[in-house]
């Protein structure tokens, strides 16, 4: 094991009714102005809106909206957020909703508390946010696992580039199934989707042998397959929404990457990805997936051949991929690029640049030119 200093940031109320019976007490230690932060509006037609509202004006909070936060959030977004912190004088900021309105207020917490320009500051100065305005989540769509970490992913659209960065983990997370009953089917899995990513992305980093993370990453993987199966019988199975809901949380909390290095490439290729297409991020990781397996599978295969026994019930590493991929077609989804919803025609030119830009991994099973993941990206065509 690598070195590591672990600690858990962000307290977890999880359960029916979670909001109700903990948020006034989980935010009277904050000053009285909050921003509730929400996105296009899904919180206004189901209620929470309302439930979340009055729970902060019943503990004497002075409520300040800002609302319209999209998916794939922008860096333009985030400053609109910060502006508006500043002048509202903000002490604690709420986001109610998926990852993306979680990852947005992550980086106004900390963009409003300083002049400088926070994209210039980590990615061209190299340095991080010290000051934060504290902020909590209230999950409304689960799958990213945004809710108990300190990174956000943001698109800055002048410069083509949509990728990670770091900020401060939410003080607390809300995590109540309920929430997301409305969710769109197609979202359920496709959140669900990116779970089953992130521990796959960790697992197939370059860990020492017999890691207990690889353990613990793999039960995730099957018990993320296991209940996106009773989805797809009855999505409304709350009783499985509920445990995709932790393992959402517990593939992205940071217990799985303690000790060791991790993977993340095909993240890598669909943010980009992102960042040109502004493509759905669990379906983005669908499509690239499978390609990206097939290419590395024989750098890695005593890996790849205990993933498909432990996953998909398959015997061998090429069997294990070709059950992820049969998976995603029964899941219904994108398996190809022309399946994804995308603000632009995706061609080998736009394939080109997102190889060409995206950040590549160095602690895979082997380390690809943007060439091969090229090759990748054109193989899902
Ligand atoms: O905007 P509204 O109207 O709320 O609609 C949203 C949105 O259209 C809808 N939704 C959310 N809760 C709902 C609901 N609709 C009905 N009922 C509800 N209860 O769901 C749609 C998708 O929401 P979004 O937040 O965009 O999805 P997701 O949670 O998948 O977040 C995706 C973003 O997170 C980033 C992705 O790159 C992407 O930008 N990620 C963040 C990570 C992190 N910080 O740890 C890790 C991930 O790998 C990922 O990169
Ligand atoms: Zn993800």
């Amino acid at each position: 094991m690598k070195q590591f200093v672990y600690e858990y940031a962000t307290k977890v109320y999880f359960g029916e009714g979670a909001a109700k019976e903990h948020l006034a007490l989980a935010l009277s230690s904050y000053g009285p102005n909050v921003m509730l932060a929400y996105g296009g509006g899904s919180i206004k037609k189901n209620g929470i809106y309302e439930e979340v509202t009055s729970i902060l004006k019943n503990a004497g909070k002075r409520v300040v909206d800002f609302s319209g936060i999209m998916s794939n959030p922008t860096y333009a977004k985030v400053q609109e957020g910060a502006q508006l912190a500043k002048k509202e004088n903000i002490d604690f900021i709420l986001a109610v909703g998926g990852g993306s309105v979680i990852d947005c207020c992550k980086i106004v917490a900390a963009q409003a508390k300083t002049e400088e320009d926070l994209w210039e500051m980590e990615m061209e100065k190299h340095k991080f946010p010290t000051e934060v305005i504290p902020m909590g989540a209230i999950v409304t769509a689960s799958g990213t696992g945004a809710e108990m970490n300190g990174g956000a992913v943001i698109t800055n659209e002048e410069k083509q580039i949509k990728t990670g960065m770091a900020a401060s983990a939410p003080r607390f997370a809300i995590l109540d199934p309920e929430y997301t009953r409305s969710v769109p089917r197609m979202q359920v899995i496709s959140g669900a989707f990116d779970t089953l990513s992130h521990a796959m992305e960790t697992y197939f980093g370059n860990s020492d042998k017999d890691n207990v993370s690889d353990d613990v990453a793999l039960s995730i993987m099957r018990n993320t397959v296991v209940n996106m199966r009773r989805l797809l019988k009855d999505i409304d199975d709350m009783e499985a929404r509920g445990n995709l809901m932790w393992d959402s949380a517990m593939a992205e909390n940071g217990i799985l990457k303690v000790g060791r290095v991790t993977d993340f490439s095909a993240h890598q290729m669909e943010h980009q990805l992102g960042a040109y297409t502004d493509c759905n991020h669990g379906q983005g990781l669908a499509v690239i997936h499978p390609a990206y397996y097939r290419h590395i599978v024989k750098d890695a295969e005593e890996k790849f051949t205990r993933f498909a026994k432990v996953v998909f019930d398959a015997d061998s590493a090429e069997a294990g991929i070709d059950a992820l991929a049969a998976f995603i077609r029964e899941c219904g989804l994108p398996a190809k690029m022309e399946e994804l919803k995308s603000k632009v025609t995706i061609t080998p030119q736009v394939l080109r640049k997102v190889a060409d830009t995206c950040n590549v991994i160095k602690t895979n099973p082997r380390e690809l030119s943007r060439d091969e993941i090229y090759e990748i990206l054109m193989e899902c065509m």
